[in-house]
């Protein structure tokens, strides 16, 4: 997959200065980009873009070719502090300027241009960055500034300005400005911008993250770009970088070097699931020239490892446990559109800046490329990576939501390892319903996989457990509280606390077998009551056209089934969420359920549109097309992935699925289907069936086969449906009921269990046959036992007298 490159960011708008090269130095956490360039009598200028306006504005000019190295300004845009070389060593020899330090720090009033103070003069680089206050706070006339300084120290200066005259802003203190040492010692520093936060490393830390530290000279990541210092790789340096996502993540990412020549290791510490993983990589074309350093992206929710001409690996920051999740991609998927093969940093999410060009790019995933890139996938691993990144990570559309269904209609037999109309659809659900509430997202399952035990060929993973960080803030918020509680549960076993449906299963099975009599109980009411409830509440919101016959008949085993699932999981919810209230939860359980409903119906309508399905699968004159006979596949892959994971299915499913299978499969296969359980033989689609199909030899031959199949209850519903002898049969069967319950005074009212999957050839006798069976196991046998008179006595002498008379042959 290409990562493409949505646009470049800086434009010009001034032309006319004949402007050099132009070189991003620094990005504001409003956004507002800093750069430089030089103009015409080699003066340096400074630039400040907006990225929401478009608009360019000029901050500073110096009447000197300078080397920039580091450029902030405060949020009010009233003082720059600006870093830069003014010699290069051979010039200070040259010129004899051994006095004159090699670096100069200022702070500049800019508004207007007015006073200019030294912070430092020194010759070590040094780089600076304002403070930013939270949005919405109003202008304050105090600005913060953290100074970084090669010397291995931070210092953050107080600086108060005031108002003079009108508009005219000027640094109030006239002596030394407050400053205070922020961190002394480091070895490593990197600023967030976008959540104004300081990491860095001091040595003590050196055995707790285990990275070896010696010999490194300070690090700064995104203080700013000094483009003529990064374009000189360092080898040396500790390629080390923090990332955090939105939803409380905390990745410190770092490339090893490897003496292997064609092999590349790098480390991702998950400090919010506490383990580290580490990747080794075997190269392709290991070409000793190339750059062996793993650049990181930050793209939220994931983290990208990527070696230009070589790989993109995309680190799933969320769910890292199973690899499968995460993107490896090599070859031209792994090109990304634009990239240069040098330096490259990301100073904020979904970012990228060419440290030699000194442009900055916004990098996104296209699902465009993501599609492209399951349709040609080869490995289930691949599979489920694009799945998850299309429906979790990318932000599922409509339209990229029919390609997939689209894609797992075609290709559902292609994967081995798991079931991708199962992990469609818990995968979805997971997506609709987390930002539901804060913590969901740990409560319920985002994959239907329970493990994968796979490799991706090409990387080798090595986990290790490490100990979780101690998080120093009380009652925090944001960032802070969410990778609290993800810390919190990686303590309870985070696993565990998914909601999982073995318990459901049983309990459904159970209440299956209630008899007629007790589907009255106060339990089951209250089911059947939660169930009318989701499917009243998916009335509600659901206005597109529903495909008939769905949601419009009765089910009473879906409804059972959807009920449980509400209660069962009101109560996992409930256990974990106390602090939540009841009418809440019973809201997320209901949009839980319903949409579970609402996603099968999604995807069955999408297949109807695939393969131009009409409503007439319900003429049962004629024979199904190639394109139903796919559908009814498809609908029994649909059926097999519900059973599998116990979820219910919308009313009408199997009305459809007969209907189906009635006009495509040929007969013997039809009742085989019947007989092993997987088409249902629903009272809507017996009765159409008796009462459309003609008594032609062939539809007698059907229907006397569907006829024989139902339970007595239903079938006593139906039979007047078709006007044939056959009914004697049940006319039959009721009076020698009538008459045995007479004889017996009710002994034998319980009724007797059907033998279903057994061919029944003649029904009369048979049902007597069972009826007397029955009588007898309850010990009610009126013969002496050696006499061999029983009921399977009774049954063969029937059947040989019956033979006898019609000069048939008995075997
Ligand atoms: C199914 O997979 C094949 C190749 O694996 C691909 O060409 C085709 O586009 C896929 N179908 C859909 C609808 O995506
Ligand atoms: C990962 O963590 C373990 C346990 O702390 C440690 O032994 C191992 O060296 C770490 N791996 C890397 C590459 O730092
Ligand atoms: C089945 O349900 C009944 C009534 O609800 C209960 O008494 C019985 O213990 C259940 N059996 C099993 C195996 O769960």
């Amino acid at each position: 997959m290409q990562i493409i490159i949505l646009c470049l960011l800086i434009l010009i708008s001034d032309t006319s200065e004949n402007s050099s090269a132009l070189y991003v130095v620094n990005v504001e956490r409003n956004g507002k980009i800093i750069y430089t360039w030089k103009g015409n009598q080699r003066n340096t200028h400074i630039g400040l873009y907006d990225r929401q306006t478009k608009q360019n504005e000029h901050l500073y000019m110096f009447e000197r070719d300078l080397h920039i190295i580091s450029c902030s300004v405060n949020s009010e845009r009233t003082l720059l502090a600006v870093s830069f070389r003014q010699y290069t060593e051979e010039e200070r020899v040259s010129r004899l300027l051994q006095s004159v330090s090699k670096y100069l720090t200022l702070l500049i009033e800019i508004h207007p241009i007015n006073n200019v103070r030294v912070l430092k003069a020194v010759d070590s680089c040094v780089r600076v960055q304002f403070l930013y206050p939270d949005e919405g706070r109003c202008t304050s006339t105090e600005s913060r500034l953290l100074l970084a300084s090669e010397d291995k120290y931070i210092e953050q200066f107080d600086i108060h300005v005031v108002a003079e005259e009108e508009h005219k802003v000027v640094i109030q203190n006239s002596g030394q400005l407050p400053r205070a040492r922020v961190a002394d010692d480091l070895i490593w520093a990197q600023w967030d911008m976008m959540e104004q936060r300081l990491f860095y490393i001091v040595p003590k830390l050196e055995s707790h993250l285990d990275i070896s530290v010696h010999d490194t000279r300070l690090k700064l990541v995104n203080f700013g770009y000094d483009y003529c210092q990064d374009r000189e790789v360092a080898p040396k340096s500790l390629n080390l970088q923090v990332f955090t996502s939105k939803a409380g993540g905390l990745c410190v990412c770092c490339s090893l070097a490897s003496d292997i020549p064609d092999e590349i290791t790098y480390s991702i510490y998950f400090l919010h699931k506490g383990y580290n993983k580490t990747f080794t990589v075997s190269l392709e074309r290991a070409e000793t020239h190339q750059l062996k350093e793993v650049a990181f992206l930050n793209l939220d929710y994931y983290v990208a490892a990527y070696l230009p001409g070589q790989f993109l690996h995309l680190l799933n920051i969320q769910h890292p446990d199973l690899l499968c999740y995460s993107l490896f991609l090599t070859g031209e998927d792994a090109r990304v559109d634009m990239l240069p093969s040098c330096s490259i940093q990301s100073p904020l999410v979904s970012t990228v800046l060419d440290c030699c060009a000194g442009s900055i790019y916004a990098v996104s995933i296209s699902d465009t490329a993501l599609l492209q890139f399951l349709r040609n996938s080869k490995q289930d691993s691949e599979r489920l990576a694009a799945l998850h990144c299309a429906l979790l990570c990318v932000g599922s559309t409509t339209d990229l939501e029919t390609q997939i269904i689209w894609w797992i209609s075609e290709n559902l037999s292609t994967c081995h390892t798991f079931d991708p109309i199962q992990e469609f659809i818990i995968a979805s659900l997971y997506c609709r319903m987390c930002p539901e509430m804060h913590n969901l997202d740990k409560l319920l399952p985002y994959t239907s996989l329970l493990d994968w035990i796979g490799v991706i060929p090409g990387v080798t993973c090595a986990t290790d457990i490490i100990s979780l960080p101690i998080l120093g803030v009380q009652n925090s918020k944001g960032f802070w509280d969410k990778l609290n509680s993800n810390l919190e549960s990686v303590k309870y076993a985070e696993p565990h606390l998914h909601y999982h449906n073995n318990v459901l299963r049983r309990e459904w099975l159970n209440l299956s077998e209630e008899k007629e009599e007790r589907r009255t109980t106060a339990y089951l009411r209250n089911i059947l009551e939660n169930a009318k409830k989701v499917l009243s509440h998916l009335d509600t919101w659901d206005c597109e056209e529903r495909l008939t016959p769905l949601f419009q008949e009765e089910d009473y085993q879906q409804q059972l089934l959807m009920g449980l699932m509400v209660s069962q999981l009101k109560d996992h919810l409930m256990r974990h969420l106390q602090y939540v209230g009841k009418k809440k939860i019973d809201q997320i359980v209901l949009d839980y359920v319903a949409n579970l409903l609402n996603l099968i119906h999604r995807m069955m309508k999408e297949v109807w549109r695939r393969y131009e399905l009409h409503s007439c699968v319900f003429c049962f004159d004629k024979r199904g097309s190639a394109a139903e006979f796919a559908v009814f596949h498809i609908m029994s892959r649909i059926l097999e992935a519900a059973n599998g994971m116990c979820l219910p299915l919308p009313p009408g499913f199997h009305t459809l699925h007969l209907g189906l299978g009635v006009r495509c499969l040929p007969l013997h296969t039809l009742l085989h289907y019947i007989d092993t359980g997987v088409l249902h033989l629903t009272e809507v689609c017996v009765r159409k069936l008796l009462k459309d199909l003609d008594n032609t030899e062939k539809n007698e031959k059907l229907k006397f086969s569907i006829i024989t199949r139902l339970p007595e209850a239903l079938g006593q519903k139906v039979y007047q449906f078709w006007n044939h002898p056959v009914n004697a049969n049940f006319i039959a069967r009721k009076y020698v009921k009538l008459l045995l319950q007479k004889l017996g005074n009710g002994q034998c009212s319980r009724p007797v269990p059907e033998r279903h999957s057994v061919p029944v050839e003649f029904l009369p006798l048979n049902y007597l046959t069972n009826t007397l069976a029955g009588i007898e196991n309850q010990g009610l046998h009126p013969c002496e036992k050696e006499d061999h008179v029983n009921t399977r006595f009774v049954e063969e002498t029937a059947l040989r007298h019956t033979m006898m008379l019609l000069g048939l042959k008995y075997s």
